[in-house]
C-alpha cells in the first residue's frame, strides 16, 4: 500500500500558478526527500497535502482514501502530521506544556487549557514520557523562548510524533541549525520507526542523500526529475537547475 498518492496536483493563487500538475507516491515505510530551488513549491505541496491549502485541481490519497478535501485535523486523525518551515511551539510555555498541549489534541480532547494539568495524568505521563524518550526530560520546565534553535527543532519534532503518526512530513528540519544541531536532528529523524513514513523537504542535499531513499525533484511547480541518489546526481536537468552547474 502506499502511505501517500498525489494525482495531477495543481494549484493557482489567482491569475499566479504554484503547483502545475505534481504526480507522487509515496511508499508505505519510505523515506522521501523533496528538493528543488527557492519557490519551486515544496512548502504548498505540503500544504495541500497536510489540508492547509485545497488544490485547484487534482487529489491526494492517504492509506488508500482520498483526503483532498478533509480539513487537516480530519487528516491527523487518519495519520498524518508535519512540521512547519518556520518554528510552531509557543515561545511562552514550558517545553513540558508545548508537549502536552499535542499530546491532548492528538487525544481528541482539545487543549483542555481550563483544567489543570494534573486533571490529566494519562496524558501528562504520556507527554513527559515523550521527552524522556527523547533524552529530553531535563529541559522539560524551561520556557521554549529560552531554548536554542536546535533545541526547538527537536520538541517541533516531538510534538509531530504526539499523536503517533504513519505519515510524517517535514518542512526543512534542519533549516538554520549549526552542523551540531543538524547532526542532531538527523539523528533523531534517522532513529524513527519504519512504520512511520517520512516525506521531507530539504534543502541540505547531504542531509537529504543520507535520509532518504529517493529523492524527488520540484522546479517551478513541476516534478522534474525522482530516483535514488545516483539518477539524481547524474540527472542533467537537476544538475542545471539545483546544483547550478552546466
Ligand atoms: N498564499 C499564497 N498566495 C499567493 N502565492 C502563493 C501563496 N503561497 C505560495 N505562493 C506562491 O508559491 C510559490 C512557491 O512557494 P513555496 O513556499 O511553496 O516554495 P518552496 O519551494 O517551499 O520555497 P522555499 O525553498 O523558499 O521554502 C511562491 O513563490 C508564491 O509565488
Ligand atoms: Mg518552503
Amino acid at each position: 500500500m502506499n502511505a501517500l498518492a498525489v494525482r495531477d496536483l495543481a494549484k493557482s493563487f489567482g491569475g499566479v500558478q504554484a503547483l502545475a500538475g505534481v504526480t507522487l507516491t509515496v511508499a508505505q515505510g519510505e523515506r522521501r526527500a523533496v528538493i528543488g530551488p527557492n519557490g519551486a513549491d515544496k512548502t504548498t505541496l505540503f500544504h495541500a497535502i497536510s489540508g492547509t491549502i485545497f488544490p485547484s485541481w487534482g487529489t491526494v490519497v492517504l492509506f488508500d482514501r482520498e483526503i483532498t478535501r478533509l480539513a487537516p485535523y480530519e487528516r491527523a486523525r487518519l495519520g498524518l502530521a508535519r512540521t512547519f518551515q518556520i518554528t510552531n511551539l509557543f515561545p511562552g510555555l514550558t517545553v513540558l506544556e508545548n508537549v502536552l498541549l499535542a499530546v491532548c489534541a492528538a487525544a481528541g480532547g482539545g487543549l483542555g487549557l481550563l483544567r489543570p494539568m494534573a486533571a490529566h495524568p494519562r496524558l501528562f505521563e504520556k507527554a513527559e514520557r515523550l521527552l524522556e524518550e527523547w533524552g529530553l526530560s531535563a529541559s522539560a520546565r524551561r520556557l521554549v523562548r529560552h531554548l536554542s534553535y536546535g533545541e526547538q527543532r527537536q520538541i517541533e519534532l516531538i510534538l509531530a510524533l504526539a499523536g503517533s503518526p504513519r505519515l510524517l512530513l517535514l518542512d526543512e528540519p534542519t533549516a538554520g541549525l549549526s552542523p551540531a544541531e543538524t547532526a542532531q536532528v538527523v539523528a533523531m529523524v534517522r532513529s524513527l520507526p519504519r512504520e512511520i513514513t517520512i516525506l521531507m523537504i530539504e534543502h541540505d542535499m547531504d542531509v537529504a542523500f543520507e535520509l532518504a531513499d529517493s529523492i524527488t525533484v520540484l522546479h517551478q511547480g513541476l516534478l522534474i526529475a525522482e530516483g535514488d541518489r545516483e539518477t539524481i546526481r547524474s540527472h542533467p536537468k537537476v544538475s542545471e537547475i539545483y546544483l547550478g552547474v552546466e
